[in-house]
């Protein structure tokens, strides 16, 4: 009953701001992502007699009892589901900085989902997996299927998963995620979540997001790259301009966040296209075309505050692997 999973994190083009369902974490609207193939989370489950209670570490180091609160409720969710009695030994390693805002809990939670329910026996399809991971941690359920996901509302939990939009290979898309700051986050996603709801542009932004999903969708079937781009970057000032309006007001950015909005503003002046997308931290996810990618990060490097970038192509959906992390 042990079983490994690999799962990408992601990054939305129109983003998951604002719960309609606490529990369940339906979202307000759909959205819509990029899965990342340089930013994975590998898990390791083991379901065994051996063990008296649960067990949650990072590599070698054992969880903060905050973070393995969520990760044993997930486990009874799946234990629940496949009638298994065992507790659980989980493992989790990143191959990118966790909690600064580079969606760590996506990759997380898409992982264990993966890796628990194979350990526990289940056989689940993409969309079962994908709605198990949503109630996880909301944009989990778009670390679960391949390439540029879309992730539907729905109206209940039955109806709210992502699927894949198109493969990999459909478009060249590069995302230079680059990496201002990578100390853990101080207002986590959940609580921005709930926080969203006393902005004043709260009700303007949901109303917009619903008009931007099919422009966007419209922007992929043409490979329209101008018009996508300048939809991303619509989407990440709504939602920002909702964090920074929420009572309290959440501030993500950083003065190194706004460097690198202002290199990417220069090179489209200068006549390459690129355009920035930040989830819930300081980091900046610059998302160009495949042939513009070297050079790109190349400019990025030297600005003053930034300390290293990841290269990220559409990364193939979560899937179970054969190398056990204990
Ligand atoms: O899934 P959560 O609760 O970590 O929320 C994700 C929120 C954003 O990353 C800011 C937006 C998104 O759609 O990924």
């Amino acid at each position: 009953m042990k079983k490994t999973a690999i799962a990408p994190a992601n990054i939305a083009f129109i983003k998951y701001w604002g719960k309609k369902d606490e529990e369940l974490r339906l979202p307000e609207t759909g959205s819509i992502s990029m899965s990342l193939d340089h930013c994975l989370t590998t898990t390791t489950v083991e379901f065994d007699k051996q063990y008296s209670h649960d067990l949650f570490y990072y590599g070698l180091e054992l969880a903060p009892p905050q973070e393995s609160a969520r990760v044993f409720e997930h486990l009874d969710r799946i234990r629940d589901r496949a009638s298994v009695a065992h507790y659980a030994k989980v493992v989790t390693q990143n191959s990118f900085p966790k909690g600064s805002g580079n969606a760590s809990s996506a990759s997380g939670f898409a992982a264990l989902t993966v890796a628990a329910a194979a350990a526990a026996g289940l056989s689940l399809s993409e969309k079962e997996l994908s709605i198990l991971a949503r109630i996880g941690s909301g944009s989990a359920c778009r670390s679960i299927p391949e390439g540029f996901v879309e992730w539907i509302e729905g109206n209940d939990s039955e109806t709210s998963y992502a699927r894949c939009l198109y493969p990999c290979s459909y478009w060249d898309l590069t995302d230079v995620l680059v990496i201002v700051d990578s100390s853990c986050k101080k207002v986590g996603s959940s609580q921005g979540h709930t926080a969203s709801k006393q902005s004043i542009f709260h009700a303007p932004r949901i109303h917009e997001v619903r008009k931007l999903l099919p422009q966007m969708k419209n922007a992929f079937e043409k490979k329209d790259f101008r018009q996508l781009g300048e939809l991303i970057e619509k989407d990440t000032i709504y939602m920002h301009a909702v964090m920074m309006s929420s009572t309290p007001p959440i501030y993500y950015w950083n003065a190194g966040t706004m460097a690198v909005i202002q290199a990417v503003c220069d090179l489209r002046e200068e006549g390459t296209l690129a355009y920035f997308s930040i989830d819930a931290g300081p980091n900046v996810h610059v998302i160009c075309e495949g042939k513009n990618a070297h050079s790109i990060d190349q400019k990025l490097k030297t600005i003053s505050g930034v300390y290293s970038t990841i290269i990220n192509k559409p990364a193939e959906r979560a899937h179970i692997v054969n190398n056990h992390l204990f």
